[in-house]
């Protein structure tokens, strides 16, 4: 039985939400549907806001430690649903998985190293990168077809050339959404072994597998992958709890994990604060159906979301993600410069979504829609799109 309602629209104003605080800053403007940022419009999982209204109902909030709870609830959780198994040792905490790929670069690189990224991608991945003093290395993804694929020799190619310490791998790949498969993560870890190369896997998203799809965690690919991964995990994608900044870490090789997670230790950067585990060990214990149920109802909007397009704006093409509620949309059709474009989306149909060159300049002629939201909020912006397509290209409205 269905036992959470996503169609409920909550007011998140008050509550400093960088989704609405944020569009001055970012778009100039605040008379705009935040479809932006990727946290979800939903009420969170009831059990969650319990353990965390029961803690904080003690009077004393003094230091705290991370029981053996709730390290059980992230072993658990990755066996339970992705077959991963990982031992405590193997584990932890780190505040925020941004935060994790920007410790890892200060770990494992120096100044003036080069760090090998595949755009388009989450923007972060070249800012921390860039903003520590270290260069970017890119193997872009190809686009052929409508799909997008890894370009493995281009990978052996710029791993030849530029030789980078340390690749930062995003899995599922945000944006687009696509769970790279085994064979493809095997070969990358054998390509980064030889190499000495590090991969730091972000799987922040690998909880929110779509169609059934299974997530595969690149720590499973191989003793390659085992050799050389970081593996980055998080509750807060997968159960709407960013704002609590509950992270994890996973390293499975004792060369890479010894001396790192011992720095980590050292400079209190793996010590966490207390609502993060209490929130996370909630999440994993208690929040399931609520995630499957969550899923369910982002699927649907992703399925509505095509439809739409295909129907009414045959001209702004979805591409379909494997995971999570982010959709990539290609406006290329539209033959408008990426200016013209986000004037329709900011101006014309009062929209914000990512601008794609956000995701590197291979973004051109895209923009990123965040569908977690309730499915009113959905249509009626989809709506406005389709009226601002028909207003600004007479011809999109005669098909
Ligand atoms: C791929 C990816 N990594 C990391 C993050 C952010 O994680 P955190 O808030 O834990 O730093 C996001 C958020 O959108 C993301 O998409």
């Amino acid at each position: 039985m269905q036992r959470y309602n996503f169609d409920n629209v909550i007011d998140r104003s008050g509550t400093d939400a960088v989704k609405l605080v944020g569009l001055d800053r970012v778009f100039g403007r605040h008379d705009l549907t935040p479809l932006w940022i990727a946290d979800l419009d939903f009420a969170v999982c009831p059990d969650i806001t319990a353990a965390l209204s029961h803690r904080l109902q003690h009077p004393v909030l003094g230091y705290s430690e991370p029981s053996d709870r709730y390290w059980q609830s992230i072993i658990d959780w990755n066996l339970r649903r992705h077959n991963f198994g990982v031992s405590r040792e193997e584990l932890c905490f780190i505040p925020g998985v941004v935060k994790g790929i920007a410790l890892a670069v200060n770990y494992f690189t120096r100044p003036g190293d080069c760090v090998l990224i595949q755009p388009p991608v989450y923007t972060p991945f070249r800012t921390v990168v860039e903003g520590n003093g270290r260069e970017v290395a890119e193997n872009p993804l190809i686009f052929e077809d409508g799909a997008y694929r890894m370009d493995l020799d281009g990978l052996r190619q710029v791993v030849a050339e530029r030789k980078p310490r340390m690749m930062v791998l995003c899995n599922p790949h945000n944006p687009i959404g696509i769970q790279w498969d085994r064979d493809t993560m095997a070969e990358l870890a054998a390509i980064a072994r030889e190499a000495g190369m590090v991969v730091v896997s972000d799987e922040i998203h690998g909880d929110l597998m779509l169609d059934g799809r299974a997530h595969i965690p690149f720590l499973s690919c191989g003793p390659d992958a085992r050799a050389v991964g970081i593996m980055l995990g998080a509750p807060s994608k997968t159960f709407n709890i960013p704002g609590l900044v509950s992270s994890w870490m996973v390293v499975k090789n004792p060369e890479l994990r010894k001396p790192f997670y011992h720095w980590l230790e050292v400079n209190e950067f793996s010590a966490p604060v207390m609502i993060s585990t209490i929130g996370a060990e909630a999440a994993y214990n208690t929040g399931e159906q609520w995630l499957d149920e969550m899923l369910e109802y982002v699927q649907a909007n992703i399925d509505f979301t095509i439809d739409y397009c295909a129907r009414n704006i045959p001209e702004v093409k979805v591409i379909r993600p494997q995971a999570s509620f982010l959709l990539w949309l290609d406006f290329r059709r539209l033959h408008m410069c990426q200016r013209e474009i986000m004037d329709l989306l900011l101006d014309k149909a009062h929209l914000a979504l990512n601008d794609g060159t956000m995701f590197g300049s291979q973004g051109a002629g895209f923009a990123r829609l965040n569908v977690g939201t309730p499915r009113c909020v959905l249509a009626a912006a989809l709506d406005s799109l389709r009226n601002a397509v028909h207003a600004t290209c007479p011809k999109c409205s005669q098909q």
